[in-house]
């Protein structure tokens, strides 16, 4: 079984990390049971959860699960309350992204956690590591969700180099096991993986959401340029990023309208929340990254984990023979 020194720190048995996929939809914890069980490690998000909601998710969670687990924040915004409601039950590993860990990391090894941070350049991992952090999760720009601009390919190898010895995640654009064995060839000892588990029986998302995931081909996994428009600002240290998303009339129609997001803001705003307390946020923004053309059919999350697993082994076989 492929197992890499990463899963020693989380205590998983294979180097597979569903990455959280936080929204306003229904939160399954089904999904990271399902990782965890596997030996994999699925993560809890808490994006737009209030502190007794994620109270409520990790409880749901330890029921369904007693395998290590993620729980997730990011500076898009962040949340004192809903941090300290994680610290109060300390998760086995506590994981950011979208901004700088800081303090954060002190509070949370205090705590008795592994602290994960996900970033987007070579200078955040080298923050990163500075701060402390246990774990680095390098994304590429092919992420679904909020990412930069460089490539899985050219960030991995070179945020492993600055960060040595500390265990590096790759993260973005991997969807099946021939994914994984690149990441372990760029020097990466695991991938962290979201829109693959989008496509998941456990995700929770709307079918229509995943059928088009179905569907789509990479270039309809666009980024949303007018997102600082339209989504809530980032926090106090937030990186710079934007979020990915299959192509929609709302897309295309502000892509092509850069210069006139800012005044449309509220316009936006307004939008967004009507369609998120409607239940139909993918219909303006089906987050998602350009693995989508990957991803042919919705399979059980621990199908997925032990099938990547599997076929990475067998691409390793065939590289070497
Ligand atoms: C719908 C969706 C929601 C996401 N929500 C979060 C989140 O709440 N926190 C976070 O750190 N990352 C979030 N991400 C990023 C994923 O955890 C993961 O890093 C990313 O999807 C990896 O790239 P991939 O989609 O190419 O596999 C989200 C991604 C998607 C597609």
């Amino acid at each position: 079984m492929l197992r890499t020194p990463v899963c020693d720190v989380f205590g998983i048995e294979v180097p597979v990390v569903q990455g959280p996929l936080g929204g306003p939809w229904q939160q399954q914890m089904e999904l990271p049971a399902a990782v965890s069980n596997a030996g994999g490690l699925g993560s809890v998000p808490t994006a737009l959860r209030t502190a007794g909601q994620v109270r409520h998710d990790i409880a749901r969670l330890r029921d369904l699960t007693d395998q290590p687990f993620a729980v997730n924040m990011t500076r898009r915004p962040f949340l004192d309350d809903v941090f300290e409601a994680i610290l109060a039950d300390p998760p086995p590993i506590f994981s950011l992204a979208l901004g700088e860990p800081g303090g954060l990391v002190k509070r949370v090894h205090d705590a008795g956690s592994v602290f994960m941070q996900q970033v987007t350049t070579v200078e955040q991992a080298e923050r990163a590591a500075e701060a402390g952090a246990d774990v680095i999760s390098a994304q590429g720009t092919e992420a679904g969700g909020f990412s930069g601009r460089i490539s899985t390919m050219a960030l991995v190898p070179q945020i492993v180099d600055a960060v040595s010895p500390l265990p590096v995640l790759a993260s973005g654009g991997i969807a099946d096991g021939r994914g994984l064995a690149a990441a372990l060839a760029l020097g990466a000892q695991g991938v962290s993986i979201g829109t693959r588990f989008l496509a998941s029986e456990e995700s929770g998302i709307s079918p229509e959401w995943q059928a088009s995931i179905l569907a789509a081909a990479s270039e309809d996994a666009v980024k949303v340029t007018f997102a600082a428009y339209a989504f809530q600002p980032a926090t106090a240290g937030g990186y710079d990023t934007e979020p990915r998303a299959l192509r929609t009339s709302f897309i295309d129609e502000w892509n092509s309208r850069p210069n006139e997001a800012e005044a449309a803001a509220d316009l936006l705003r307004a939008q967004m929340r009507m369609a998120a307390a409607s239940g139909v946020t993918h219909h303006l923004v089906p987050l998602a990254g350009q693995s989508a053309g990957l991803i042919h059919e919705v399979l059980p999350a621990a199908e997925i984990v032990r099938g990547m697993v599997a076929d990475a082994e067998a691409a390793l076989r065939r590289a070497l023979s």
